[in-house]
């Protein structure tokens, strides 16, 4: 069945579903759930081009430029602090003993949104200790620039949004930052950013896990939520290039969506498994 999706009241462009399908599952390796706001940037970008759906097609195969940003217009950025509330414990439980054994941590956040992720991780090493705190060393990426550019900027955040994570952990985590200052609150709306001591203490970046090099020694890597939007085949070799970046003994987040992935990805990989979504590299 053709889709017919309208740019502006003058303008219709009808997308054939075969070129849509074509688009999403061959060149950008993109799941079916991604196909509704697929069409909806193939449809934008073909209105600016002014190109019909035949020569957009031409046009998006091997131009890797075009097929990142629609991976990029598709993508979305639904994010949380301390989300989920369990691997923000067991990082807690683990950062001491890496940095006992090792002198600092070394940890990654790919696909980190607007950042809150990575300050919970800085949170939750400030709330052990300062020191703790110094000794551990944050990287925050996603493929969107403007996501990036309000992780670097602390926000601003909703508190009714951000702060959704409703465990005592959590509740404990958010409390610890009011009170040391990490979030500055805003008195006119629920609106707070965080403090430059969060965000100048995470070295934000821009890349793509699809194409950019997945290399390092992290100690703990958190990929949760992000997996979701690509078919199993662009999943599983992501898995095992981030597992690869894992120091011995480092550990790797993954999300509640990737539980085939990660066993498909880590067959014949010696592991240990901490809990469903958390791997962790033998010593
Ligand atoms: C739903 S948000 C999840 C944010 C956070 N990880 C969490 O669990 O709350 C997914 C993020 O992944 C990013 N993303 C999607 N594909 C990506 C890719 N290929 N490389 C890096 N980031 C990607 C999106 O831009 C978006 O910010």
């Amino acid at each position: 069945m053709n889709k017919i999706t309208s740019q502006t009241p003058s303008q219709c462009v009808v997308l054939p579903q075969a070129t849509l399908t074509k688009i999403r599952k061959n060149i950008l390796g993109l799941r079916e759930t991604c196909e509704r706001r697929l069409e909806d940037a193939i449809a934008q970008r073909m209105a600016e081009k002014q190109m019909g759906p035949a020569s957009y097609l031409v046009f998006v195969k091997g131009n890797e430029i075009e097929q990142n940003l629609l991976k990029k217009m598709t993508a979305v950025e639904k994010t949380y602090f301390f989300r989920p509330q369990e691997h923000y414990e067991l990082f807690a439980e683990e950062l001491p003993k890496t940095i006992r054994r090792k002198g600092e941590a070394l940890v990654w956040y790919p696909g980190c949104s607007s950042g809150e992720g990575p300050a919970s991780l800085y949170i939750v090493a400030a709330a052990r200790s300062t020191q703790t705190a110094e000794k551990t060393v944050i990287y925050a990426s996603d493929l969107r620039k403007e996501a990036i550019d309000k992780a670097k900027a602390g926000g601003p955040y909703s508190s009714a949004y951000a702060l959704l994570e409703k465990g005592d952990k959590a509740a404990e985590w958010i409390s610890f930052a009011k009170k040391k200052g990490l979030f500055i609150e805003n008195p006119r709306d629920d609106s707070f950013l965080l403090s430059s001591a969060v965000t100048s203490s995470i070295k934000y970046l821009t890349h793509d896990l699809t194409t950019n090099a997945i290399l390092g020694a992290f100690d703990f890597i958190f990929c949760c939520n992000v997996l979701f939007y690509y078919k199993r085949v662009v999943q599983v070799p992501i898995v095992q290039k981030l597992f690869g970046a894992l120091s011995r003994g480092g550990h790797l987040f993954l999300g509640d969506d990737d539980l085939k992935t990660i066993s498909e990805a880590l067959e014949g990989f010696k592991h240990e498994r901490q809990s469903p979504t958390v791997i962790r590299r033998p010593l």
